[in-house]
């Protein structure tokens, strides 16, 4: 090779153009905003999450708010909750609203069905979740009951909660001890309508959604409200686009789709201590999003081009055989490096179709799925996922900027994904973050970001990681697996340069 050839290559090589990863920022062409509500969370009335989970009660020697724990309430605080979910799933359309409210040693039990058969004692009710929420600054999104419940009974709910006054809700709210009427905009008229919401078809569900929407209204009270269909189970486009076609989109704020990362509903397999061959399939279930994602969305173009209607994941995240010993109705599973890495990537998805997705909902907040946080009587100890929601919580509200990427992949055997995701904002302060996952576990990944419409000299930032994909965080071992400074990013000659090292989430700020 000849000392011309030589340097090209050098030049080449320094400015990263051999990196197996190469991507292009571009920091001054940002449209869309990245919603705070992308970052929701879910708390239904299943196995330990509301009771024991959040809600211990006002007279638990566990220190609490109102009976909610304070350990919880600061750490999902630092974490950000843009919305929660409440109170299902499944146990939402068995849901008595009115059972809940009123003096709580008089109050009607129920059994739930759905999980476990345990009796429900309706101790936490409407109060305690939107005052939960007020303490959290997050959004509330209820789930009326659609399957079991009456027209009027949803009416009457969304008027207890934002009524002013002068109507029998409202003074019935008052008379139970809350003058003011709570910000409660979000709701979705039923959950899983194809499934344990009613077993409906598309058709009639979106009959039956046009004739609840119709009664769902704050009569001129308080901010719109915004309503959400029951969605898709998955591949299901059929569905959106009937409730797409069929319900006018004055009624309709936001169409819901779930799905979760499963390797095989029949032999989901262990939260930890997991194959490789396991691990590489929840990533390809986590990475299906982003076709899901595509394809409902356009399918909602063709109906909603100004894109009015919003796409809400309502709920997602993975789903493991349960902890051995634990009660299988309660759906309590660890997590793991895994998880972390489902949740990176998923996150970068939805932020890049921040146009349509305004809405999601990780399935669920404590002691249930893909949690953030478990808990063990006065314990609680944060999960790999929960450092992911706090590491990407710069993206909340911010615009998002358009990133170019050309990615190595992951290989198994003869299989292959995109080894490296990424999504990037400028927050209102005028900061960009770029968050980055490699989902190998064999191997890093050599970056190279090409920042346009910036003139950022370096970045600072901060990884998770761990020595492998099945670790995680115990009751003994609360802090195996949380972040730690990244020191290994450089800018030259407008370049960004750094390694991931293998099963890693960065986010890094430039400056
Ligand atoms: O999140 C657990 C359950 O999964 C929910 O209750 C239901 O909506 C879904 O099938």
């Amino acid at each position: 090779m000849n000392k011309a050839a030589l340097i090209t290559l050098f030049l080449a090589v320094s400015s990263g153009l051999f990196a197996q990863n190469q991507l292009v920022l571009n920091a001054d062409l940002g449209r869309d905003t990245i919603s705070h509500n992308i970052y929701g969370h879910f708390a239904e009335h299943l196995g330990r999450c509301i009771y024991g989970g959040f809600y211990v009660g006002e007279n638990s020697p566990i220190p609490n708010k109102d009976g909610v724990r304070t350990d919880l309430i600061e750490a999902l605080k630092k974490m950000k909750v843009g919305n929660l979910r409440w109170p299902g799933g499944c146990f939402a359309d068995t849901y008595q609203w009115k059972d809940g409210i009123g003096p709580k040693n008089q109050r009607p039990s129920m059994q739930n069905v759905w999980w476990g058969g345990v009796i429900e004692d309706n101790s936490f009710g409407t109060h305690d979740f939107l005052n939960l929420c007020e303490a959290l600054g997050a959004e509330p999104y209820l789930a009326g009951n659609v399957g079991s419940g009456s027209v009027k009974d949803l009416s009457d709910w969304v008027n207890y909660t934002s009524q002013i006054s002068g109507s029998p809700m409202a003074e019935l709210r008052k008379k139970n001890g809350r003058e003011k009427p709570w910000k409660a905009r979000m709701w979705g008229v039923g959950n899983e309508a194809w499934g344990c919401g009613g077993n409906m078809t598309v058709e009639y569900y979106a009959n039956v959604y046009r004739q609840y929407a119709t009664f769902m209204t704050d009569w001129g009270n308080s901010s719109r409200l915004f309503r959400v269909a029951s969605g898709a189970n998955g591949a299901d486009y059929h569905w959106t686009e009937v409730l797409m076609r069929d319900i006018p989109h004055n009624m309709l704020e936001g169409v819901a789709l779930h799905h979760y990362s499963v390797i095989d509903w029949n032999k989901k397999g262990p939260a930890t201590g997991f194959s490789e061959a396991q691990y590489f399939k929840t990533m390809q279930q986590a990475l299906r999003m982003e076709e899901l994602v595509t394809r409902h969305s356009t399918i909602m173009d063709k109906y909603d081009p100004a894109k009015k209607v919003a796409l809400v994941v309502d709920e997602w995240g993975g789903w493991y055989d349960v902890e051995p010993g634990t009660n299988p109705g309660f759906l309590y599973q660890q997590n793991t490096l895994r998880d972390a890495m489902l949740a990176g990537v998923t996150l970068n998805i939805f932020n890049n179709h921040c146009d349509r997705v305004r809405v999601a909902n990780l399935a669920q907040t404590v002691n249930v799925l893909q949690a953030v946080a478990l808990t063990d009587g006065a314990k609680m100890i944060l999960t790999p996922t929960y450092h992911v929601l706090e590491m990407y919580n710069i993206h909340q509200d911010a615009l998002l900027l358009p990133l170019n990427i050309s990615t190595g992949t992951y290989t198994l055997g003869e299989e292959k994904l995109p080894a490296v995701s990424a999504s990037a904002s400028k927050d209102k302060a005028g900061k960009v973050h770029i968050t980055l996952t490699n989902i190998d576990p064999n191997k890093s990944q050599e970056i190279s970001i090409s920042l346009r419409g910036t003139t950022a000299k370096g970045a600072t930032g901060r990884i998770l990681t761990s020595a492998k994909v099945q670790d995680y965080n115990s009751f003994d071992q609360p802090d195996k697996v949380k972040p730690a400074e990244f020191k290994g990013a450089t800018v030259k000659n407008g370049t960004l340069q750094l390694t991931l090292p293998p099963v890693s989430v960065v986010v890094l700020e430039l400056n």
